[in-house]
């Protein structure tokens, strides 16, 4: 039997014996000290609306898919049940998802905390945008951001938003239109509009119908550029709508001292010029919670 050794030599882990009685090969890896720091960037509700939503997408588009097209019934039987319980579980994750978009569209507008609020500052800015495509195409670094999303980030969300707000409206329309008692009688009235407008319920029906491939496409997007990202720009990781926590590596610790030096140095004339003025905060960035990560 091959004997194995691993010797953890402060950072150093060696390799160096080779199981099968091969010649001794040995190879050292070099584990360096990344400061970074960590920024909070996403509240537990948050968190938990993104999951909640992302499961809720997923049974959507499945149980979907089988209501227009229920292949489990042969032609002849008369057993409803597995298309029962598949639009019962549709319309529990359609009133879920429902919900948690109005929900966020509100927090969007009108949450105290305006950190993806401030994305609207670079989205209206050219050189946000020509800053944003360049990092992308391996042309730039990645710049510091006015909010928690990019120009681009943005506007796929806002397209997101709008589809998402189709899917919620549409459905209640059809949800409605099925069953007429309760919540359906209630907004049976309202959703004959949309009915109308969109010229009958055939319509509106194919309407939900080719709005789910956004939501297919989007999702295989969506976590694809959210693996790439971190990757690529060793922040805005995976992991941090899991923990909460974003964490910038020394590179954006050093833009970000920069920007605060900058500020200071507008502050510090600001202050000379109007000397009556009382003295105001200077932002500052908070170094303290620099943490040094393996
Ligand atoms: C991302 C969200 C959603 C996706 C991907 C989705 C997908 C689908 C699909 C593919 C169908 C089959 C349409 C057809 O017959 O061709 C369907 C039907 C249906 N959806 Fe959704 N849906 C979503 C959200 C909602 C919401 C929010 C509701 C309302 C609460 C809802 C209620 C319904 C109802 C009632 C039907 C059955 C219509 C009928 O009986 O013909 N859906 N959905």
């Amino acid at each position: 039997m091959s004997e194995s050794s691993q010797t953890l030599d402060n950072h150093t882990v060696k390799a160096t014996t080779i199981p099968g009685g091969k010649a001794a090969q040995s190879h050292s890896l070099q584990i360096q000290h990344i400061p970074t720091m960590r920024e909070f960037a996403f509240t537990p509700l948050i968190r938990i609306f993104h999951w909640t939503r992302f499961l809720s997408i997923l049974i959507l588009i499945a149980t979907g898919f089988y209501i227009a097209w229920p292949f489990l019934m042969s032609p002849k039987s008369t057993d409803v049940l597995v298309q029962g319980w598949l639009r019962f579980g549709h319309l529990i994750c359609g009133f879920l998802f429902s919900g948690i978009t109005i929900v966020r569209c509100y927090l969007f507008l009108f949450s105290k905390d305006n950190s993806e609020r401030r994305s609207l500052k670079d989205a209206l800015r050219k050189d946000r945008w020509i800053a944003q495509i360049k990092a992308y195409i391996f042309l730039g670094k990645p710049d510091e951001k006015a909010g928690l999303y990019g120009p681009m980030q943005l506007v796929t969300y806002a397209v997101f938003y709008t589809c998402s707000l189709v899917m919620v409206f549409t459905g209640l329309a059809l949800y409605a239109h099925v069953y007429h008692q309760g919540l359906g009688g209630l907004i049976y009235e309202p959703s004959t509009w949309l009915v109308k407008a969109v010229g009958g319920l055939a319509n509106l029906r194919n309407l939900h119908h080719y709005f789910t491939w956004v939501f297919i496409v989007f999702l295989f997007l969506h976590v694809y550029l959210a693996i790439w990202t971190g990757l690529r720009f060793k922040k805005a990781a995976v992991d941090a709508i899991i923990s909460g926590y974003d964490y910038h590596t020394e590179e954006h610790l050093s833009v970000a001292a920069a920007l605060s030096e900058q500020l200071s140095k507008k502050q510090e004339q600001t202050d000379s010029q109007n000397a009556n003025t009382p003295k105001t905060k200077t932002p500052k960035i908070d170094t303290s919670n620099t943490d040094t990560q393996k």
